[in-house]
């Protein structure tokens, strides 16, 4: 693999962006929500490309002026364990700052292990369970991180 590099998400990635959505995801985002998410996140929505490649992606939002809200984030399942996911959620929370967020927050599945330990090692902690998050008897953790005293971030 040749170097990744990290860039808005445009129009013409979201047919491969939905492919990585659906290996990702039990009910993954239609193309309609993904395409209407480019206007809505508009500067937060970011693909990781390894060439012409698009083999990762987040979308993020802000909310209240203070809180980043990450939507959604997935690589593609070939590509795991590489180093793409922690690049566009650095890239992410670099974006959250720089619009003055002053935290990130996400829901996970409770039983998404691999996900809570990706997020508990960037510093994300649980600070809620929100019961039938997914759907009935499918629950789900709110973590979040401070970027308050995180120098590593500017
Ligand atoms: C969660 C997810 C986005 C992480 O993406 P990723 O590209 O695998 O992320 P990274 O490679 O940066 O990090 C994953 C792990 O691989 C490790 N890693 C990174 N590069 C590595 C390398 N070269 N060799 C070995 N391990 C490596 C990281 O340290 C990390 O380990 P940790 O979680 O114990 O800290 C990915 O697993 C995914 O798409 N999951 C399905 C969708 C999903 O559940 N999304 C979250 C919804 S809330």
């Amino acid at each position: 693999m040749s170097s990744i590099i990290i860039s808005d998400a445009w129009e013409e990635d979201l047919e491969q962006i939905e492919k990585i959505e659906r290996e990702s995801f039990d009910n993954p985002y239609p193309f309609s929500l993904l395409r209407a998410y480019l206007q809505l996140a508009e500067g937060l929505f970011l693909v990781a490309r390894d060439g012409n490649r698009v083999i990762g992606y987040c979308i993020g939002i802000v909310q209240y002026k203070v809180r980043g809200h990450l939507i959604s984030i997935a690589s593609s399942k070939e590509f795991r364990r590489n180093g793409v996911g922690s690049l566009l959620l650095q890239e992410l929370e670099r974006r959250f700052l720089k619009l003055g967020c002053t935290y990130s927050y996400l829901e996970v599945n409770v039983n998404n292990a691999e996900a809570i330990r990706f997020y508990y090692n960037r510093s994300y902690r649980v600070v809620r369970t929100r019961k039938n998050y997914y759907g009935r008897n499918k629950h789900g953790f709110v973590m979040l991180k401070s970027f308050k005293g995180d120098s590593g971030l500017e």
